[in-house]
């Protein structure tokens, strides 16, 4: 049963949505594998051996949004905000080129107080400092004017994950001024401006279902981003999902070869959270069809303070400067990282 769907799937690329339904609620050990295996296979076919690796300089922690899950929200008394000046993300860029990153992602809460020439001006010296890289933002739901404004100073890609396809789910995640269709229109608007787009979600974010998880399945498909972000939710105390239990390792592996086999092309980071989440997470999310990484390239002293969730790791395998670390576990699984911009194969 299961693995006629998985054919399908591969063949396809997409199911209907009581079939996709039907794969989600036959996670067990044996189908897991299964899709492990081809997806491994499509990834290797299309993207070989290779992993690519992005710098994440986290460089805001203020936020005007409440989103209930996140460890930046605005209501957040606790958190310690910080804003990097364009001098400390350059020197960032400079260590990462160093150590052979390519791709700079700037990422940060949705800070008022990074207007968008200030955003402008930085993109525009990272290009000019390090001809021939990639610059990814992250800085959330911006008018579509704006998208264009950085587009045209130099920025290649753009991550916003829309969290969840459902517009019930967006509630109960985010509170009454945040839109589901906005967000959704940004992405619109990101990709119809030539950005490289970023999308995704949050696995096992609560009140999320398996039916919620076809919806952004679904979408996904029909919006055909370029890059696909997922990670476990996992609580942060000063939220109010604090007591809320994390999203599993497990399932975001199925999800991350489920979308492996729906976008052959995708880049998919094994992301910090699926890193926090299990000490192997990394190397898990390369046996299961990803294709990326996103070490921490912000300057130390400010790692701990961009805390979406509890315990996020930054330190170890997560930090920039252990790219030839990270290299050598990935060379045991037989993989290994690459300079390189990292854009997709076509
Ligand atoms: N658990 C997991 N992921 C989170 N994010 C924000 N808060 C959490 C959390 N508590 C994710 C969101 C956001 C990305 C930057 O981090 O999906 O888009």
């Amino acid at each position: 049963m299961s693995s006629s769907l998985i054919d399908r799937l591969e063949a396809d690329h997409v199911l209907p949505a009581d079939a996709f339904l039907t794969l989600l609620m036959q996670q067990t050990p044996a189908v897991q594998e299964e899709l492990a295996r081809r997806a491994r296979a499509v990834r290797e076919r299309i993207y070989g051996k290779t992993v690519y690796i992005r710098g994440l300089i986290e460089c805001s922690s203020f936020c005007k949004n409440d989103c209930y899950y996140c460890g930046l929200r605005r209501s957040n008394q606790n958190a310690q905000r910080y804003r990097l000046t364009e001098e400390e993300i350059l020197q960032c860029c400079a260590e990462g080129w160093q150590l052979g990153f390519r791709t700079f992602v700037l990422q940060g809460g949705e800070d008022p107080a990074l207007s968008p020439d200030c955003v402008a001006r930085t993109v525009r010296a990272i290009k000019k400092r390090f001809p021939g890289c990639a610059v990814t933002l992250s800085l959330g739901e911006h008018s579509k004017d704006v998208f264009q404004i950085w587009k045209e100073a130099g920025a290649d890609r753009y991550l916003l994950r829309h969290e969840t396809a459902s517009d019930a789910h967006y509630r109960r995640l985010h509170p009454a001024q945040m839109s589901l269709l906005h967000r959704k229109q940004c992405l619109w608007d990101l990709k119809a401006l030539g950005y490289q787009v970023g999308a995704g979600f949050m696995v096992g974010s609560p009140g999320q279902t398996k039916a919620h998880m076809v919806e952004d399945l679904l979408f996904l498909y029909e919006l055909q981003p370029e890059m696909i972000g997922i990670g476990p939710f996992l609580p942060h105390h000063d939220t109010p999902f604090a007591r809320e239990p994390a999203g599993t390792c497990q399932e975001t592996l199925f999800l991350l070869s489920v979308l492996r086999l729906m976008f052959p092309h995708v880049l998919l980071p094994a992301t910090t959270a699926l890193n926090t989440v299990d000490p192997h997470g990394r190397e898990l999310g390369i046996l299961a069809g990803a294709n990326v990484i996103m070490p921490n390239l912000s300057p130390t002293q400010v790692r701990k303070k961009y805390l979406l969730y509890d315990n996020k790791a930054c330190t170890g395998e997560e930090a920039a400067e252990s790219v030839a670390q990270i290299d050598r576990t990935l060379q045991k699984i037989g993989y290994s990282l690459t300079v390189s911009r990292g854009d997709p194969v076509i």
